[in-house]
Order: C-alpha cells, then sequence, then structure tokens
C-alpha cells in the first residue's frame, strides 16, 4: 500500500495494543498536533486507525484559592479566633473575634460570607457564636485546596457541591481540554504486515514543478479541509476604533466632513470662544488638564478682541457680559481638551480652513480628557463625536432630526431628549437612549445651537446646530456593555477582542 509520508509515519507509530494520544504522537514523530491529525483522520477514513475523543477536565487552583491554602480559607480563620475567643460557650463580639482573628479588608466579608453557611456558627446583631462541633480540620473546601496544591486530584473526584462553591469563590478554575486516542484497526495491522510505503504526492504547487514540466507527473495530495487547525489570531482593529470608524462612514454618508486639530489646546480654543466665564466652575483644574507648558502665542487677535468684548459686554443691544475678571492670559493657557467643540470653534471662525459659507457640515471622532472619577460610565479620556451644521433657520426639530437619523443607523430607535444648560448653545438638550441590557436611561451627548454670544465674534451670522456624543456610550447601547471599561483599558476581555465585530 502507498500512502503519504506523515500517514506512513503515524501508521508506524499507532499501536493496536495500546491507545496513543495526538500530541503524543506529535512528540514521538516531531511534528505539529495539526500535522498529525490531519493523517490521522485520513488513515481513519482508510479504515487503518480508530480514533476516540476524550474530553478531560482540569481543575486548577487560581491565585485567590493559592493564597488560602497558605493562610487557610478566612471563615475557617475566623471560626478558630472564635473558638479561642470562647464563642462556643456564649456569644462574643464580632469586632473582637474579627481583631483577634487577623483579618483584614475584603477577607472579612468573605469569611462572614461562608462562616453561617458551613455550619461554623451564626452571627447575629454583631455578635457571634461557634459550633463546638464543627471541625475545620475537616473543612471539604480547604481540602480539596490542599490536595490541588500538592500535585492535583482528578477532577471527576472532586465532590459537586464542594467544587460549585470553589468555582462560585473564584479559588479555582476549570479548563476542558480534548485528546484524540488513537488505535491500530485489524486493517491497520495488516497492512503493515503486508508492507507500507510512502507515496510521493506533493503537498504544494512550486514554481520549480510549474518551470520544469514536473507538474505534470506528479500526485497531489488532496486537502483535508475537515481536519483541526491551529486557530490563528491576526491583527484586528479594535472594537471601539472600529466603531468610530463606522461612525465616520455614517456622517461622512450624511453629508459631513472631517474636522482636525491638537489635543492640547489654548483655553481659547476649548472655553472662551464658547463663552465660558473665567470662573466657570468647570474651567479649574477640578475638570480640566492643565499643562505645564508656555502659553499659546498663536491666537488671532480680532478674534480675541471680539471674544473678550463679548464676555466683557456681551452681544446686541440688550446683550449683557459677565460681571466678572477675563485675561487674555487664562485665555492662552494650554490644557487637555475635554471637549472637541474646541475644533468646532477653530473651523467655525475661519481659522482652520478659511471663512465657511452656509450650509456647512463638520464632524470628529476624537479623543477628549477630563479630570473626571473613574467608574463604570466615567473614564478620563473618551472619544467624542462632535458635529455641526451651519445653515440658515435652524430649529432643535433639525437637531432632533438629524440625531434620529444618526443613531438609526446603529440601530437605536428609542432616543429621549432632556432640556439642558450649557452656557454656549441656548435652547440646548441632552439625549439618552435606554441600555439594551439593564432598561436603565444613558446620557449618550449633549447639544444645542450656539448663541449669539458665540457666533457673532466667530463672525458666523446663521445658525449653528452642534453637539458631542460619547462613542464608548453609543457602543454601550449597540452592544450592551454595563461597564465602560469592558471595551475600554487593560480589563478588556482578549476573547471579546478577538471575536467581536461591528457590523455594518
Ligand atoms: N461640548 C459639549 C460636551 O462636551 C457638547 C456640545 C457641543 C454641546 C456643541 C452643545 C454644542 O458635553
Amino acid at each position: 500500500m502507498q500512502l503519504p509520508g506523515t500517514q506512513v509515519s503515524v501508521l508506524e507509530a499507532a499501536s493496536a495494543t495500546d491507545a496513543k494520544s495526538v500530541s503524543a504522537l506529535a512528540d514521538e514523530l516531531g511534528a505539529k498536533p495539526e500535522t498529525v491529525v490531519g493523517a490521522v483522520f485520513e488513515l481513519q477514513d482508510r479504515g487503518l486507525l480508530t480514533v476516540e475523543e476524550r474530553t478531560e477536565e482540569r481543575v486548577e487552583l487560581t491565585g485567590e484559592g493559592e493564597g488560602y491554602v497558605e493562610s487557610g480559607l478566612p471563615e475557617v480563620r475566623l471560626y478558630r479566633a472564635a473558638v479561642e475567643a470562647g464563642a462556643t460557650a456564649e456569644p462574643v463580639s464580632m469586632g473582637q473575634v474579627i481583631g483577634a482573628s487577623g483579618l483584614e479588608g475584603g477577607a472579612v466579608d468573605i469569611a462572614l460570607a461562608n462562616y453561617a453557611r458551613k455550619g461554623y456558627g451564626q452571627i447575629d446583631s454583631g455578635e457571634l457564636t461557634a459550633n463546638p462541633d464543627a471541625d475545620p480540620d475537616a473543612d471539604g473546601e480547604a481540602t480539596v485546596l490542599a490536595a490541588l496544591a500538592d500535585g492535583g486530584v482528578d477532577a471527576a473526584d472532586i465532590e459537586a457541591s464542594v467544587r460549585e462553591q470553589l468555582v462560585s469563590r473564584d479559588l479555582v478554575s476549570v479548563s476542558e481540554s480534548t485528546e484524540r486516542l488513537v488505535t491500530l484497526t485489524d486493517a491497520g495491522v495488516t497492512a503493515l504486515m503486508e508492507g507500507v510505503e510512502e507515496s510521493e504526492t506533493v503537498g504544494q504547487l512550486t514554481p520549480e514543478l510549474l518551470t520544469s514540466g514536473e507538474w505534470q507527473d506528479v500526485e497531489f495530495a488532496e486537502y483535508n479541509v475537515e481536519a483541526d487547525a491551529e486557530t490563528r489570531y491576526g491583527g484586528k482593529k479594535h472594537i471601539l476604533r472600529q466603531t468610530a470608524d463606522r461612525v465616520k462612514d455614517t456622517l461622512v454618508g450624511m453629508g459631513f466632513q472631517e474636522m482636525e486639530g491638537p489635543h492640547a489646546d489654548a483655553e481659547f480654543w476649548i472655553n472662551d470662544c464658547l463663552f465660558m466665564p473665567q470662573d466657570h466652575p468647570a474651567r479649574t483644574h477640578w475638570d480640566q488638564f492643565a499643562l505645564d507648558v508656555p502659553p499659546m502665542q498663536d491666537l488671532p487677535e480680532d478674534l480675541v478682541a471680539r471674544v473678550e468684548d463679548a464676555h466683557r459686554n456681551g452681544v446686541g443691544p440688550d446683550g449683557d457680559g459677565y460681571h466678572s475678571p477675563w485675561t487674555e492670559d487664562v485665555a492662552r493657557g494650554v490644557d487637555l481638551r475635554g471637549h472637541t467643540t474646541s475644533l468646532s470653534m477653530r473651523y467655525l471662525s475661519g481659522h482652520a480652513v478659511g471663512e465657511l459659507e452656509p450650509p456647512q457640515r463638520y464632524f470628529s471622532v476624537e479623543k477628549v480628557y477630563r479630570n473626571d472619577t473613574l467608574d463604570a460610565t466615567h473614564l478620563l479620556e473618551f472619544f467624542q463625536i462632535e458635529g455641526w451644521v451651519m445653515a440658515e433657520d435652524l430649529s432643535v426639530r433639525d437637531l432632533m432630526g438629524t440625531f434620529t437619523e444618526f443613531y438609526e443607523q446603529f440601530g437605536i430607535t428609542d432616543l429621549q431628549f432632556k432640556p439642558h444648560y450649557n452656557p454656549y448653545t441656548e435652547p440646548s438638550f441632552e439625549l439618552f437612549g435606554e441600555h439594551p441590557e439593564t432598561g436603565e436611561i444613558v446620557e449618550i451627548g449633549n447639544s444645542g445651537i450656539f448663541r449669539e454670544e458665540v457666533l457673532r465674534p466667530l463672525g458666523v451670522d446663521c445658525d449653528v446646530m452642534a453637539w458631542g456624543l460619547a462613542l464608548e456610550r453609543l457602543l454601550m447601547l449597540t452592544h450592551g456593555f454595563e461597564d465602560i471599561r469592558d471595551v475600554h483599558g487593560t480589563l478588556v476581555d482578549l476573547d471579546f477582542l478577538r471575536t467581536e465585530e461591528v457590523v455594518h
């Protein structure tokens, strides 16, 4: 019988009496497991081998589990301290026992949560009793942890209820692996006895085979499209970047052009142009990141004068300014932008690309930086979807219509609008969407129509409606994340990054 080379080696290495695993065969032959699997399946098809699949479970200690092997389970430590303190005879104050146990921080909660469950005693109104019949040395969970640390127990030998507890407490992790065990069939033995030779099959067509014309005479190996292959993870765009790209496509499709500009910018562009008084609470270091760099020199003088005038005197005959200090020094200070509305100011003023005539539509999907407290919905930096439309006679309806059209493309059709206040827009409103998992109403953006006090100094004499939307919040609504840190930063699940796609 003639067989391709790998199949011959696998057949010769296999045994009729002693089942061998694919990984053992691969080791023995110095071949890759996926190559051996391919050959094994071919040989199985020819009836020369049998393959038995066996799924094995492995139970391993987690870091926390290992820690308790050293120090003892928190509830066991609590019990020993309670016995020591005489709690087998009468209730003892919880504080006293905890103090004596040496437990600290989260370990205290863990001890208390497991104490009564495991029959070590009762906890009632700040006092603790210890069950004289409990035996901490026979603690089922501790015993399994110790056995695992000692070099392992068979997953099958761990009592189901104990295992369930250990898994839910995150003290052990369970993983599965599939082994394929290979045995020679009678036909395989016969074939080997009669003699098996390596056939000259060619696995890959090469330029040499083509130029020499040899390809006409050789026998090509057949592809086995069912063979197991190693999963390969190539480079891939991060889901957040995919979403940003999709937002860009969507806005370009709606007729918008993209804005660009600096992440670190003069307060002038970030705040002053937006008619934000210099003593506004949002302009303190509590909210924004000021940079210790020289002040920005390059500001358009005329515009600075007009903005200062708007702040001091207001705009129009009935206008009124802020009766608070305004200095150019503050305006020239450089900050990390807290919103990309700084870009809108650069473009609307004509500073970025020259004077703009209505109608115009511009957007950016860029990072902004805020000195927020990190939590499930706030990051210190995030992506803002900035945008504005410049046209005659715009109204809130135009703004709502634009949002409805934009969010519809992401399957979000239940927008809610709430009146809001911004120093730079009037009217203003915030946008909300419903979280697909929790049903909670999540704020996803802020918007409005720019005030005269903003537009006049910029030299714009038609209407401008504008917004800043949070890209991460959009992703929370489309994918059902409850914590923004699930998509941003070091806690993001690797598997998720590998497999998740943003559908177009
Ligand atoms: N700058 C606002 C924010 O960051 C968004 C916004 C932009 C609102 C333009 C109105 C107009 O929340």
